[in-house]
């Protein structure tokens, strides 16, 4: 059957930015997205100490920063003191971590769309649902695509619907489609599971399909396998090479 779920995201994501030409999750890594003819970003939000939410992927601030420690430990202020690009490359270098405002003001600026994913540190997840979905309503207030909240973390989702129902929700599934996944997105009321790609069998996205929710797929990089998961009736899919896809598959 058809979904009924309204979908009014573009087919191409572009993940973390620019995938690894730029430095992840960085406010250059969403311009050289944008560059590229990207229209929509994926991007891993948490909160710093003092509850500021900004851009990270990991739980420390090792891989992608001069820094070192849990960003959990840190707050706004001190975050915002290290170089997030100079690991990346040279050019680079003194890229600050970026805050959901500030990357809010550009995607909104340059009509991009916005996948916020909720990355809580491990205790964090009921509070960084609710606070994530609470200022992401505050920051896309008026705008007219909302962004598609999504999370590995069920706890994230579930605090995410109670602050702000209205913001869509996508459920990221670690491993095979579990049995019980309709049970889970429903109770969410998600509007697209977001699985890995090597867990995306055709009978998957039919199933998904079938029960009428969206399917997004992280990360393929590769054209073929690209145009097998949109022949199989994917909706979206998440890639690293902004150079070599097209925005417009
Ligand atoms: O949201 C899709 C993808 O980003 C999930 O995995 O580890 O890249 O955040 P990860
Ligand atoms: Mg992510």
């Amino acid at each position: 059957s058809e979904s009924k779920i309204s979908w009014p995201y573009p087919k191409m994501i572009a993940h973390r930015g620019a995938g690894r030409l730029a430095p992840e999750n960085t406010l250059a890594s969403m311009r050289l997205g944008a560059e590229h003819g990207f229209s929509m970003m994926e991007y891993d939000v948490k909160l710093s100490r003092d509850g500021v939410p900004v851009l990270l992927h990991d739980d420390t601030v090792d891989r992608s920063s001069n820094g070192t420690g849990n960003a959990a430990d840190q707050t706004y202020n001190e975050l915002a003191k290290l170089d997030f690009g100079g690991w990346h490359s040279k050019p680079y270098a003194g890229e600050p971590i970026p805050t959901l405002y500030a990357i809010a003001a550009f995607t909104l600026a340059n009509n991009i769309f916005s996948n916020i994913e909720i990355k809580p540190h491990t205790g964090a997840e009921a509070e960084t649902g609710t606070q994530v979905a609470l200022i992401a309503r505050q920051l896309w207030a008026g705008a007219a695509v909302a962004p598609l909240l999504s999370s590995f973390s069920e706890i994230a989702l579930e605090s995410a619907l109670k602050a702000a129902p209205e913001l869509p929700r996508a459920l990221l599934i670690d491993g095979a489609l579990p049995a019980d996944w309709l049970t889970r997105v429903q109770r969410l009321k998600c509007v697209s599971v977001n699985m890995g790609d090597r867990n995306t069998t055709k009978e998957v996205v039919r199933t998904v399909r079938a029960a009428g929710y969206k399917i997004a797929v992280w990360t393929v990089n590769d054209a073929a396998r690209a145009r097998e998961l949109f022949d199989w009736g994917c909706d979206a899919i998440f890639t690293d090479a902004i150079d070599t896809l097209s925005p417009h598959f």
